[in-house]
């Protein structure tokens, strides 16, 4: 008899505001076109005024909880993956577990920028195996439009604001082959690479929150590197191949950067779940954006083997191999 994590619920929220490219080329030399071609976006979501991530949080979170048919008393974990919290501190997380009327276990956020979400799903499955928690709340949520130049053509296209949560819950299983629930996850980081995608602010620096900056080349090589060998080494470490591989849900940063990775790992598109054309890249909640758009088009079935792999500023990388 083992334990392990198994996803019982995902939810997802995006703000009203819809920005079109055909928005931005009003304000930006930009088109359409280019921000299509090269990107694969087409439109990204943004906060209203007032609106904060730990409300983005708790809406995604919300509808996590409804789908898994858990309660606030059923929770006894809460991981926020962000980078735009409400405030320096406490962590939002505690903010989010209040709104929610959770009133047990441990709240805290985790800061890996686009890996945010992988990073907190393994600590939330590394904690539930432990025994240190039976129910969590994953939560990937952010705001960019708040830390974006937007007279910077080359970064503000790219970035939007939404939130996405799933629930983990401790199941116990009879170790058998085809358990359902998270296999392994992977977690890495190389610093040295730190001012190629950064936030020019921050608490102890200018004491403002600061821009994002990025040489978009070198993040775009390494990601295609990172995501696609963090996932074949999960694999293989089970004994697997990428032909038993279902689907892919990579970090939903760039259309070309997500073809990229499916040709290394040899997938079909269909395999590979893409949503970025509808909410642009909110960092750290892609990965359960676009979780929420494949339960909403019924594609994950029992026993489906599933990839999930992100890259992100630090540079944070990281992956995760379950079973639906
Ligand atoms: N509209 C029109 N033209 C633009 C825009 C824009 N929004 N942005 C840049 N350009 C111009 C440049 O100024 C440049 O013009 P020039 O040739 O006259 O100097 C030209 O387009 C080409 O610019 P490049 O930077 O070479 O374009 P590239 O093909 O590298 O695409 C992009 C840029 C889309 C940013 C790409 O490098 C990329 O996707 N990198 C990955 C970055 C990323 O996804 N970051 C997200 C965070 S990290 C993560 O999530 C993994």
């Amino acid at each position: 008899m083992k334990t392990r994590s198994v996803i019982r619920g995902v939810g997802a929220y995006l703000p009203s505001k819809v920005l079109s490219n055909d928005d931005l080329s009003k304000t930006i030399d930009t088109t359409d076109e280019w921000i299509k071609q090269r990107t694969g976006i087409a439109r990204r979501h943004i906060a209203a005024p007032g609106e904060l991530t730990s409300d983005l949080a708790c809406a995604a979170a919300r509808r996590a909880m409804q789908n898994a048919g858990v309660t606030a008393e059923d929770v006894d974990l809460v991981i926020l993956a962000t980078t735009t919290p409400d405030n320096t501190f406490p962590a939002t997380a505690t903010r989010v577990q209040a709104k929610l009327g959770i009133r047990s276990g441990a709240a805290f956020d985790i800061q890996a920028v686009c890996t945010g979400f992988v990073y907190a799903l393994t600590q939330a499955d590394n904690m539930i195996r432990l025994g240190q928690a039976t129910c969590a709340l994953v939560i990937g949520a952010e705001i960019y439009s708040r830390i974006l130049d937007w007279e910077d053509r080359g970064t503000c296209v790219l970035f939007g604001d939404g939130a996405g949560a799933v629930v983990l819950r401790a199941e116990t299983t009879n170790g058998v082959e085809r358990d359902r629930g998270i296999i392994s996850t992977k977690l890495g980081a190389d610093g040295r690479f730190y001012d190629s995608l950064y936030v020019d602010g921050g608490p102890a620096t200018t004491g403002t929150a600061g821009y994002v900056r990025m040489q978009g080349k070198e993040v775009f090589k390494h990601a295609v590197e990172h995501m696609s060998s963090l996932v074949l080494g999960l694999l293989k470490a089970e004994g697997l191949t990428t032909s038993d591989l279902d689907w892919l849900v990579p970090h939903q940063a760039n259309i070309r950067i997500i073809n990229k990775v499916g040709e290394r790992l040899d997938l079909s598109d269909e395999k590979v779940i893409v949503s970025l054309e509808e909410h642009a890249n909110t960092s750290a909640a892609t990965i359960p954006l676009a979780m929420n758009q494949a339960m909403e088009r019924q594609l994950f079935k029992p026993g489906d083997l599933i990839g999930l792999t992100a890259m992100g500023g630090g540079f944070t990388f990281g992956a995760a191999l379950l079973r639906w």
